[in-house]
C-alpha cells in the first residue's frame, strides 16, 4: 500500500501543511484539495497533485476522491458562519457522502476532546456532530481529539511583546491541556502512512504537560527572557468584545459554550486516556513562539 493515494485537505492551514510535508518526506502520493494553489510553496507543488476548491463541494470532493484510499479531513474555521454546528454538518455530509461514493477506506479527521460532554459546547460539539457524519460513510475513521492548541497563543504575539500579556478566559489558577499542531501532523502521519486499522474511533492527541495559564506565563516569559503575566478575561466581556466586532448571538454562544466548557473539564478525561505526544509547552515556546516573537521585533 506504499503507492496508496493520500488526500490531503487545508494543506495550507497550519496542521495540514505539517502533515504534507511528513508525507512527502516518506514518499507518499499525495493529493491535496486547495482553494489557491498559488499559497502552496513552490517545492510542495511540484510533488503534490493539486485539485483547486473547497472541499465542501461535491465536484471537487469527486474529482479528490477519485482513487483514493485515505483522506485527512479539516473542517475550515469560519467565524463568520450563521452557526458553528450548520458549519460543521454541511462540510461533514459532503465530505461523507463523497467518501461513501469513492469507496475512501480511511479517513482521518480532526476533531476536539470532550466527546460525550453532557450540555452543548458550541464550536467543539459542531466538531462532535462531524464525526458522526464522518463515522456514518462506512469508511474506518478516526476523530483526532485534541485540547487547546498552542499556535492560539500566535494571534497573541502583538499583546505578548508590546505589552508583556496574554488573554483568555480561563482561571489562571486551573490546569488546561494543550497540543502543538506539529504533533497533530505527526499523529494524523502515523494514521495516513499505516492504513492497518480499523473501525470508527476518537484518539484523543495531547501534548505531554498542562499547565495552568499563570505557569503558562511564567514558561513564556523565561523563554523569552522578558516577564509576561495572564490576565484573565471574563467570559461576559469577551462576549461583548465579539458582538462589538460584529458577532452575531449564535457565534457568541458558539465561542462561549465552548469556552466554558472548557473551563468545566471536558477535556479531563481525554487527556486521562492520552498517550502523550512528544512537544511540551517549554520546548514549543522555544522552538515556535520565541523565533516568531524574534521576527517580530527585529
Ligand atoms: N484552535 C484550537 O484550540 C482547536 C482545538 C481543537 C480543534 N480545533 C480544530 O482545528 C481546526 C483548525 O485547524 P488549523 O489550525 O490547522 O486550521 P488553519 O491553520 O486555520 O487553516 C485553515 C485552512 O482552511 C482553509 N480554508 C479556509 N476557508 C476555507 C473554505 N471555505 N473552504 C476550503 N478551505 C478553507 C485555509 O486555506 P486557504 O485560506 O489557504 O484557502 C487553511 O488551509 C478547526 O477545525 C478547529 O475546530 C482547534
Amino acid at each position: 500500500m506504499e503507492d496508496s493515494m493520500i488526500v490531503v485537505t487545508t494543506p495550507t492551514g497550519q496542521i495540514g501543511s505539517r502533515l504534507v510535508l511528513r508525507l512527502l518526506d516518506q514518499d507518499r502520493k499525495v493529493r491535496v484539495v486547495v482553494r489557491d494553489a498559488s499559497r502552496l510553496d513552490d517545492s510542495v507543488r511540484e510533488r503534490v497533485e493539486t485539485v483547486v476548491g473547497s472541499h465542501d463541494d461535491p465536484a471537487v470532493l469527486d474529482q479528490a476522491l477519485s482513487g483514493a484510499e485515505a483522506l485527512f479531513w479539516l473542517v475550515p474555521p469560519n467565524p463568520r458562519a450563521p452557526s458553528a454546528l450548520t458549519h460543521y454538518v454541511h462540510f461533514a455530509r459532503a465530505g461523507a457522502a463523497a467518501v461513501a461514493r469513492h469507496d475512501v477506506g480511511h479517513v482521518v479527521g480532526v476533531s476536539s476532546a470532550g466527546h460525550g460532554w453532557p450540555v452543548p459546547a458550541g464550536v467543539l460539539s459542531a466538531a462532535f456532530a462531524m464525526d458522526a457524519e464522518l463515522s456514518a460513510s462506512g469508511a474506518a475513521y478516526r476523530a483526532l481529539s485534541m485540547p487547546f492548541y498552542m499556535e492560539n497563543l500566535l494571534r497573541q504575539l502583538d499583546a505578548i511583546c508590546a505589552q508583556g500579556a496574554f488573554h483568555l478566559t480561563c482561571a489562571g489558577d486551573l490546569p488546561l491541556a494543550l497540543i502543538a499542531t506539529r504533533d497533530i501532523a505527526g499523529v494524523a502521519a502515523g494514521l495516513l502512512t499505516d492504513l492497518s486499522w480499523t473501525g470508527q474511533r476518537n484518539l484523543p492527541v495531547f501534548g505531554p504537560d498542562r499547565l495552568t495559564p499563570d505557569g503558562m506565563a511564567e514558561v513564556i516569559g523565561e523563554e523569552l527572557g522578558r516577564p509576561v503575566a495572564y490576565r484573565r478575561v471574563a467570559i461576559d466581556d469577551y462576549a461583548s468584545l465579539l458582538r462589538s466586532q460584529g458577532a452575531g448571538d449564535q457565534t457568541v454562544k458558539d465561542v462561549t459554550d465552548a469556552f466554558a466548557a472548557q473551563d468545566h473539564g471536558i477535556y479531563d478525561e481525554d487527556w486521562a486516556a492520552a498517550e502523550p505526544t512528544r512537544t511540551d509547552f517549554r520546548t514549543w515556546c522555544r522552538e515556535v513562539l520565541k523565533p516568531a516573537a524574534d521576527a517580530r521585533t527585529s
